[in-house]
């Protein structure tokens, strides 16, 4: 079913062939939904948008879903709902299996590259951040029928494992007994060890060479500090509650067979040129080039990021790619959509974005930082986080933080102030969840009828009946403009209001005092309540307990 602002919208334009552009009303007087069509076309007939209103409106029958059309101040359009409609609707998305929300007519093929932290590293906040964001996506894009890909892309190829695997043999470690939190502990030993001797740093480049060879005790020392880095990254997503599993697992290495390929490629097609020793490719509106071979012959994460572009359109079918990393990466993905396009790898059909995001902050504005002034674990967070509260709680803070904001704006990590129950949090949304929750469990005891068969919303008399209810019929417009423009914000901004039009029904409106077909309604409408508040929770990835 298409959301009804949607559906407004299209018969609207149907009709007057101006796009209505409707917006949700600014002021309840205002009706539900405004448009300034009338001013814009009046602006260009060099008319009275008042008379344009007039003759718009007569135009137009929209009365099998609005009250009459109201002309207000200058020449805007006021839309009310009917309240009949909106119990319909509300009735509708209940029972719909998806909510209401849209079912992609045309399902796509979404790659959805997140999380991506390096092996023998623990990941930190900005992996953090990229894992949230991408799981939102991918449950968005999921639920609107959509084929989502997820792809983590970890750093798992590069100079640093000469050194690693130099370090290993040289202290003869049983990997088997080496967690991640070792293995980054190996990397800051064998860096010292590298700054310190040069002999080591000429056996540490040896190694890359041997590694690069494929000589196999090398590549089985390589192959287990993966093993390792993937448990451990396991580890923290299913801590997480993320979707990521080990089959999303693509790493930098998964590449290495394309890229001679691509260089020749590149270079025959004059798209890349030598320059000082390296094969680049110019990209114009930057000063540095896209390399994809330096002057040692190595290749580097801009190459590899082009060959996972052939790799997720030849083997995917990607109608669209999607990658989230911190908001400092964006030149390096640009380059590399530029690049893409240019061979053709990456047709115009094909849409490639990249969702930068900002930097998490201590409590003094500065980027989160321990004690002893060295980048902050994730997992160091988590504990922090659930110092204060329960694990769900804690995740919901953490969550909710990240997803709240504008993305590319940093945030403070203030667990104090993320777990409260109070105010713009996830536990406030979980909290105000549960109250519902517990509303319709007392009902049900008192024997209201609230199952499926049972669930209609017949009388919206009230403001707040209405209010509510044009709250939740909003859901499905919401979710399908997070799914098209990957702003998780609006979602949290739109669960937050829907908790505080709950709290106004709530207080204006007998739920359990009330009597017969008003109180059974008013129950339902807690029911869609319910519903879109654990629906939209779960799209950002957190838990809707009923009970708290
Ligand atoms: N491993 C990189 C980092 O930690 C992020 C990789 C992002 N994805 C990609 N396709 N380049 O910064």
């Amino acid at each position: 079913m298409a959301p009804l602002l949607a559906t407004l919208n299209d018969r609207i334009q149907a009709v007057t062939g101006i796009d209505p552009e409707l917006r949700p009303a600014t002021k309840p007087q205002f009706g539900h939904f405004q448009t300034n069509a009338a001013l814009r076309r009046g602006a260009e007939q060099g008319r009275n948008p008042r008379a344009v209103a007039a003759e718009l409106t007569a135009a137009l029958d929209l009365s099998d879903i609005c009250e009459p059309l109201e002309i207000a101040g200058p020449g805007f359009i006021n839309i009310r709902v009917r309240a009949d409609v909106l119990a319909r609707v509300v009735t509708a998305n209940l029972l719909d299996p998806h909510s209401g929300i849209e079912q992609a007519g045309q399902p796509q093929a979404v790659v959805v590259d997140y999380s991506s932290p390096n092996v023998a590293k623990q990941m930190h906040v900005g992996h953090l951040r990229s894992t949230i964001i991408g799981d939102c996506f991918t449950r968005v894009l999921a639920i609107q029928g959509h084929h989502v890909i997820r792809q983590n892309h970890i750093g798992d190829w590069g100079r640093q494992f000469g050194m690693l695997i130099e370090q290993i043999r040289d202290e003869q470690l049983d990997l088997d007994t080496l967690d991640l939190a070792d293995s980054e502990a190996l990397y800051l030993r064998a860096n010292a060890h590298l700054t310190a001797d040069p002999e080591f740093a000429d056996r540490a480049r040896a190694r890359v060479v041997a590694l690069q060879g494929g000589e196999p005790e090398t590549l089985a020392i390589w192959q287990r500090l993966i093993e390792i880095s993937a448990a451990g990254f396991a580890a923290t997503y299913s801590r997480l509650g993320v979707l990521l599993t080990r089959d999303d697992i693509a790493g930098e290495s998964s590449y290495n067979a394309m890229l001679a390929g691509i260089c020749t490629d590149l270079e025959a097609r004059g798209i890349a040129t030598m320059d000082n020793g390296a094969l680049v490719v110019f990209v114009p509106g930057f000063d540095a080039p896209a390399i994809l071979r330096n002057s040692a012959g190595g290749y580097g994460y801009d190459v590899t990021d082009v060959a996972a572009i052939r790799h997720r359109l030849d083997d995917f079918h990607a109608d669209r790619l999607v990658y989230v990393t911190d908001a400092r990466q964006q030149d390096h993905f640009l380059k590399v959509f530029a690049v893409a396009r240019q061979a053709g790898y990456l047709p115009d059909t094909v849409a490639a974005e990249h969702v930068g995001f900002g930097m998490v902050l201590g409590a003094d504005g500065t980027p989160f930082k321990t004690r002893e002034g060295t980048a902050v674990h994730l997992d160091d967070l988590l504990d922090e986080a659930e110092a204060t509260a329960t694990p769900e709680v804690a995740l919901a803070a953490i969550k909710y933080a990240d997803l709240s904001n504008q993305l590319h704006k940093d945030y403070v990590f203030d667990p104090a102030r993320m777990t409260k129950t109070t105010g713009d949090t996830g536990p406030y949304l979980q909290y105000a969840h549960a109250r519902v929750s517990s509303i319709l469990r007392l009902a049900v005891a008192e024997g209201e009828q609230l199952d499926d068969a049972h669930s209609v919303v017949t009388t919206l008399d009230k403001p707040e009946e209405q209010a509510l209810a044009l709250a939740l019929v909003r859901f499905p417009e919401v979710v399908a403009e997070v799914g098209e423009t990957l702003q998780p914000h609006k979602l949290c901004g739109y669960l937050y209001d829907l908790a505080s039009q709950f709290s106004g029904f709530y207080e204006h409106c007998p739920v359990l005092k009330a009597a017969g077909e008003t109180r059974h309604s008013r129950c339902v409408l807690g029911r869609a309540t319910a519903r879109v508040l654990s629906t939209g929770l779960g799209l950002l990835g957190i838990a809707a307990p009923e009970t708290m």
